[in-house]
């Protein structure tokens, strides 16, 4: 299909956050962006969002840690990390010279911890925007924050006045009340809301009896939960006045653009970078390519075009 007769504008706002594409890869899918490098084009992604950082290294779980079912994957990998020195020391003077913007996942046990991590990143150039993940699924005897309407609020509100950089939410789809969760995000002075993480799940070896993963369950990701959270981010992104960074299952240019139509500014890509690491490529020239078809000149046109509830006749 012809493209370029016209400029189209891709760009979307996250915030203060400006992205020149929709694009964002999700958080522990992608490294730190610098192990793919010669892989892929950068200049596609919008940003790149780093494996969860915690205060100190994390080795993760115990192997095995991913279970390929299929038709998705159930992961317990357990934030593994070299810790915030080295990410700060050795790995954002490689990623910095990429092509691409980077927001930094951070994950904490306590508000204090998280605070310490946002401090620590608040002046650091290079670090366009902090994801607070509130919903790791696989860390034994952890509460997942964003389960909980009135802790995800105290917890933001406590990290918003310590830092200018632009904070986004990540929020678990393991909630009865997702659209609460992110309008608490939302009133405690979050940017964005990033949704959604993985959902609770397992899988058993009948032969031996024993769950395949070494941590017996983990979170589940890819094609199979696509449904479940383009139906989440609808919910969610409804009437919220900050925007959404919704994904979930995506694997190709449709899915993508589903996303947008039911309410996010941009879209994340997980799974789909563990087999194909330049998909952001490939879904970027689908979007536009929908676009010359749809002769919509501004990606931000197709935000939200899906009815909301009670308008659908
Ligand atoms: C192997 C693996 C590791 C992940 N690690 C993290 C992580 O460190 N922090 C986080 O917020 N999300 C993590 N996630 C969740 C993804 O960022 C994403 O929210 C989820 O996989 C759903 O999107 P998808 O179906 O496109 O993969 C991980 C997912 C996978 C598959």
């Amino acid at each position: 299909m012809a493209r370029n007769r016209e400029p189209l504008n891709l760009g979307v706002n996250i915030g203060k956050l400006q992205l020149a594409s929709p694009i964002v890869c999700a958080s522990g899918t992608f490294g730190f962006g610098e192990e793919l490098t010669g892989l892929v084009d950068f200049s596609s992604i919008g940003a790149v969002t780093t494996k969860t950082v915690t205060l100190q290294p994390k080795a993760g779980n115990a192997p095995p840690r991913i279970f390929d079912s299929g038709c998705g994957v159930i992961n317990s990998v357990g934030l593994e990390n070299p810790g915030l020195e080295s990410f700060l020391n050795d790995t954002l003077p490689k990623i910095k010279k990429l092509n691409t913007k980077f927001i930094v996942s951070i994950g904490a046990d306590t508000a204090e911890e998280y605070a310490e991590i946002v401090k620590k990143l608040d002046d650091v150039k290079d670090v366009e925007a902090l994801e607070a993940n509130l919903s790791c699924p696989n860390i034994k005897n952890k509460k997942i924050v964003s389960q909980d309407k009135e802790a995800t609020y105290q917890l933001i509100q406590s990290l918003t006045s310590l830092t200018a950089k632009p904070l986004i939410v990540k929020i678990t789809p393991e909630t009865v009340d997702i659209v609460g969760v992110a309008r608490a995000a939302a009133s405690g002075g979050a940017d964005a809301v990033s949704l959604v993480n993985t959902f609770f799940a397992m899988a058993i070896d009948i032969e031996t009896a024993r769950p395949y993963l070494g941590n017996i369950y983990g979170g589940y990701s890819g094609p199979a939960i696509k449904p479940m959270s383009l139906y989440r981010v609808w919910r969610a992104a409804a009437g919220l006045e900050i925007p959404v960074i919704g994904g979930g299952g995506i694997v190709n240019a449709a899915d993508a653009i589903e996303f947008i139509l039911a309410g996010a500014t941009a879209v994340s890509l997980g799974t789909v970078n563990l087999v194909y690491p330049n998909k952001a490529k490939d879904i970027l020239g689908g979007i536009k390519d929908y676009m010359v078809k749809k002769k919509i000149k501004d990606v931000r046109e197709l935000k939200e075009k899906v009815p909301s509830e009670g308008s659908v006749g």
